[in-house]
């Protein structure tokens, strides 16, 4: 078996916590589950733009690119960088720089504990967010003008291309006609932004006609938060911009049990060649930092992603099913209702696998 080589950034907050426990995690399936892997571990973050400025090299984006087959990368976000560049950088140096269009976000509830909403179960929460990751107000274009005086003006343009549209789209009824689900969701404010949303519309409807047996369903993005939350057992696969997946996926979040459930890809589409990205949805949650009570499951479950992608699709319900013993018996930390820290949470869940592997 070809070794496939990992990079490691856990990055800042809760990142390095989070990410230690899952290389724990990865080097259990290397030891035990026969998956040669190899680890490039990386400085970069926030302590390391702090020391010496750096935030995300060509060399090292070159590196990943040439040698690597995923990243899995924890978390960016330091108070002590207000502006946050090289958060911007390293992240979006990787999501543009590597085109991995697709930002894949299962909202999917592991115990039916979890669940907030009244009357519902577990299996009534499963759907696929195939959030566009490459275009959007995340491009970066516009700028400030007159800041800093009465008059100043601020704009960040909305950047939406037929392909970039088309492919996400295509992207969420391929992995639904691959995956047995029968109804992809669009999601877009075209009532309002006629222009942009417009070309959403028409290329979802376009798309749409080549997969007669999936059905296609056209909501707009605030009646979708909605629906969410009275009936999610509407929706097996949402796709919809990069603004909007960043929000209605924290809504999702809140579904799942929280931002330490919640798990993610970014791939370019369902190429498995070229080097993704892999990272829990929550962020570096700074005031749990250094306290050993972040929850690691996030991580874990963002692992079984990449497992997946790399070809080793036998692990990730492995995973998903340890933790779901590990939440019954409320072996998980304070956030999912248990009383463990994020060491000993991780530690019961891989001792669980070990003994399956
Ligand atoms: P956050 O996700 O860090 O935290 C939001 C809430 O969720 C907090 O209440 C936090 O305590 C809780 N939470 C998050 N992860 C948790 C975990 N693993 N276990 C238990 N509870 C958890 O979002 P924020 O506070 O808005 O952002 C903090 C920083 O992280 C900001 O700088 C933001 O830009 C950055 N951020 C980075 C990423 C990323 O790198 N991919 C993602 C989101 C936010
Ligand atoms: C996420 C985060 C990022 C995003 C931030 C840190 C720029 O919220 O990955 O969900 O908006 O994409
Ligand atoms: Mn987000």
């Amino acid at each position: 078996m070809t070794t496939q080589k990992i990079a490691i950034l856990g990055g800042d907050g809760i990142g390095p916590e989070v990410i230690r426990e899952a290389r724990l995690l990865l080097e259990l399936l290397r030891d035990k589950g026969g998956v040669s892997l190899e680890f490039l571990d990386l400085d970069l973050g926030a302590d390391r733009y702090l020391r010496d400025g750096t935030t995300f090299p060509q060399a090292i984006a070159d590196q990943l690119r040439n040698e690597c087959r995923a990243v899995l990368l924890g978390a960016l976000g330091d108070p002590r960088v207000p502006g946050l560049e090289h958060a911007r950088d390293i992240l979006f140096g990787m999501r543009f720089g590597y085109d991995l269009f697709a930002n894949v976000r299962p909202v999917r509830v592991l115990s039916d504990r979890l669940v907030p909403l009244k009357g519902r179960l577990a299996k009534d929460i499963d759907i696929v967010v195939f959030r566009e990751n490459t275009e959007g107000v995340y491009v970066g274009f516009g700028g400030q003008f007159k800041k800093g005086t009465p008059d100043e003006i601020g704009i960040n343009e909305d950047v939406n291309t037929r392909k970039g549209v088309e492919r996400i789209i295509r992207a969420a009824f391929e992995w639904a006609s691959k995956n047995g689900k029968k109804r992809v969701c669009m999601a877009d404010k075209s009532n309002a932004m006629r222009f942009a949303h417009e070309l959403w519309l028409r290329t979802f409807q376009e798309v749409a006609k080549e997969y007669p047996a999936i059905e296609a369903r056209h909501v707009y993005v605030d009646a979708l938060c909605l629906f969410m939350i009275q009936d999610p057992t509407q929706f097996d696969v949402v796709v919809t911009n990069n603004l909007f997946g960043d929000i209605v996926t924290d809504l999702g979040a809140a579904l799942q049990g929280g931002l330490g459930m919640a798990a993610s890809a970014n791939v370019h589409g369902s190429d498995t060649q070229r080097v993704a990205l892999f990272e829990p949805v929550h962020g570096s949650a700074p005031p749990l930092a250094g306290k050993d009570i972040a929850n690691p499951f996030a991580s874990f479950l963002t692992v079984g992603m990449m497992m997946t992608h790399l070809g080793h699709a036998k692990f990730e319900p492995l995973i998903e099913a340890a933790i779901t013993e590990a939440l019954d018996a409320h072996k998980c930390t304070r956030d999912v209702g248990g009383e463990l820290g994020t060491k000993a949470a991780s530690a019961f869940v891989r001792e669980l696998l070990a003994s399956r592997l």
